[in-house]
């Protein structure tokens, strides 16, 4: 089942909560943490997420691109999320940290950005609820989506099906109507999109939308058969 999961670095920063009521049926709220460190961007950080956390019924997912995972991503679970994704090239000793992320009561998830390759992290894999494959290079919402990742989306999904784990495997990054298709071909089932959800007049309706593309998508997909 496709999972769609709007960015709220593409909306109102002033009115998150109506932000979040305005794609009511998604299935994860997506938020960036950027640090103007590990990316050139500052976004939001603990008191954001505490409060947004009591605002929406929507659960968080939370994507640190931040230098220090091992110091702040337990925060984040305190401050409400139901998903921590921290960045391996940023994490000091990930193994101990998607522990810690899960021993506190979330998913654990590790992100590779666009340069990085999934193979040196096979053995992680059974440590982790999900992979997030970057489509762009992180730090900004509405740039291009590189289909130059698609091979990594593909191999990363083999490699979850050999060691067959329910591991995730989350796209982020100029994901919309006209690259969800080859995202969930690859292997990818859950998508985050910014620009394509909050850019769109009716945005719970481009949810519904792009879900619908993905599930029909993957419907047929090697990786997906027996789902
Ligand atoms: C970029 C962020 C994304 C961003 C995606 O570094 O991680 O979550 O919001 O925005 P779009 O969907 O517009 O590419
Ligand atoms: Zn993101």
């Amino acid at each position: 089942m496709a999972q769609i999961n709007p960015s709220i670095l593409s909306a109102d920063f002033a009115r998150l909560a109506d932000e979040a009521e305005a794609v009511r049926g998604s299935d994860w709220l997506h938020v960036d943490v950027m640090d103007n460190h590990f990316v050139p961007n500052l976004t939001l950080g603990v008191p954001v997420v505490e409060s947004l956390a009591r605002a929406t019924d929507i659960p968080l997912d939370l994507h640190l691109m931040i230098e220090d995972p091992d110091r702040w991503a337990p925060q984040y679970v305190e401050a409400g999320a139901g998903s921590v994704t921290f960045h391996v090239e940023a994490a000091a000793a990930p193994v101990r940290l998607a522990r810690e992320i899960r021993a506190k009561g979330a998913r654990a998830s590790m992100a590779l950005k666009p340069g990085t390759p999934i193979e040196p992290y096979e053995d992680l894999l059974p440590e982790l609820d999900m992979v997030l494959i970057m489509t762009v290079e992180p730090g900004f919402g509405g740039q291009a989506f590189l289909d130059i990742m698609l091979p990594k989306i593909r191999r990363t999904r083999e490699l979850i099906a050999r060691h067959d784990l329910e591991v995730w495997l989350q796209v982020d990054g100029g994901v919309s109507a006209a690259t969800i298709e080859r995202c969930a071909e690859a292997g990818a089932d859950v998508f985050v999109a910014g620009s394509a959800v909050y850019g769109a007049e009716d945005p719970a309706e481009a949810v519904r939308n792009l879900r619908e593309l993905a599930g029909k998508a993957s419907a047929d997909a090697w990786w997906a058969c027996g789902h």
